[in-house]
């Protein structure tokens, strides 16, 4: 055991105690609807927390990149579905080795254009490759823009001779903007909607929407209507997701930046030993990188590569050498910039856990 303030900063906390109980309650939610949990691991990147939602009762796992599925197997995991766009023949070989070492391996098919080149790369491995067809719901990134395109593409899928279709997926990411007030009606909507594409292609269709602000509202909705969620980072929490959208309290959030007041050049500012190459240049709405998370009025403001901008009414009370402990805006791209969290049981250090997959972006 370790006391925080005998650890070198920048150092990336993470609460063990607070992740398991997030783990427990999505999972709980999910169960108590009938609605399988396929935790998207591109938050965490850790066979230690893959393991422990597994333990839990995910039914698998979601990721981007292949090299990040090559990366949990280590977890036991048995279902994987790669939420991508894969494209490139070269990744076969790889693609053949994951899927012999799986229960059920899918990959995303996001536009004909794209489902013509997972058909060469599904060819290059020699077996039939199971396909999630992506439905834009309002984020406009990938997926078919329309139902009847849905359709369509769904028919295309049905001459493939390499590509069996076995669900719907979206991302649907641009609830962390939506009205709080409003995202109950929207989510239902939502699901409305993709209940519909499915009745016009096959009502034996698997629907798996996911992101972490509608996987509760989204499992407790459900009605029969959707088998799955992919939740990423409703198991650690940030600014975003306890703040912005306020889907999380802000004691279950559990993971904490640990940095050191290294200077005050002028009354009303602090700067700190963590920047962009801790904090990541994500931020909130408010333009927050970062916030005490102890509720004081101190607040990330602004980052240089190495340097933190403390601002607020509550900055004054700061020393030079005082250790500070603040919540991310968004927490996936801060464990991405990390080799290894260290873990706490809130009062102290009592191990690490390694960032398996960082850096696994191919
Ligand atoms: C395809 C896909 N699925 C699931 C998620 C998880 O969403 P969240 O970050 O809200 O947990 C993401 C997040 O970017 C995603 O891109």
């Amino acid at each position: 055991m370790t006391s925080f303030d005998a650890l070198p900063t920048p150092a990336v906390l993470v609460n063990r105690d607070k992740v398991a109980a997030n783990i427990h309650r999505m999972q709980a939610t999910c169960s108590a609807h009938g609605v399988e949990l396929r935790p998207h691991i591109k938050t965490h990147k850790m066979v230690a927390v893959a393991r422990m939602q597994l333990a839990a009762g995910a039914r698998g796992l979601t990721c981007a990149k292949l090299g990040e599925a090559e990366a949990m197997l280590p977890s036991g995991v048995r279902e994987m579905f790669i939420a991508h766009s894969l494209v490139d023949p070269g990744k076969a070989p790889r693609l053949a080795a994951l899927a012999a070492q799986l229960d059920d391996l899918r990959v995303g098919v996001t536009s004909e254009g794209q489902m013509e080149a997972l058909s060469r790369v599904a060819a290059a491995t020699g077996r039939k490759l199971n396909v999630m067809l992506a439905v834009d719901t309002g984020l406009n990134r990938e997926g078919v823009r329309s139902d009847e395109a849905a359709v369509k593409l769904a028919t295309l899928l049905a001459r493939s001779a390499h590509l069996v279709l076995r669900g719907l997926y979206c991302h649907e990411g641009h609830f962390y903007g939506v009205d709080p007030a409003t995202s109950a009606d929207q989510a239902e909507a939502m699901i409305s909607r993709l209940d519909q594409v499915r009745k016009s292609i096959d009502p034996q269709l698997a629907i798996w929407p996911g992101c972490s602000v509608t996987a509760r509202v989204i499992a407790e909705h459900s009605a029969g209507r959707v088998q799955a969620v992919r939740p990423g980072a409703y198991m650690f929490g940030d600014l975003s997701l306890a703040r912005t959208t306020g889907v999380m309290s802000p004691a279950d959030v559990a993971v904490e930046i640990l940095a050191t007041v290294i200077d005050r050049p002028e009354p009303g500012l602090a700067l700190i030993d963590a920047g962009s190459k801790t904090f990541s240049s994500d931020r909130t709405p408010l333009n927050l990188f970062g916030a005490a998370a102890d509720g004081r009025d101190i607040n990330v403001v602004r980052v240089n590569e190495e340097h933190g901008y403390l601002r607020g009414s509550e900055v004054d009370s700061l020393r030079i050498g005082d250790r500070i402990r603040l919540v991310p805006a968004h927490v996936c791209t801060v464990i991405n910039l990390t080799d290894t969290v260290i873990v706490t049981d809130g009062q102290q250090a009592i191990g690490t856990w390694l960032v398996d997959a960082r850096g696994r972006t191919q």
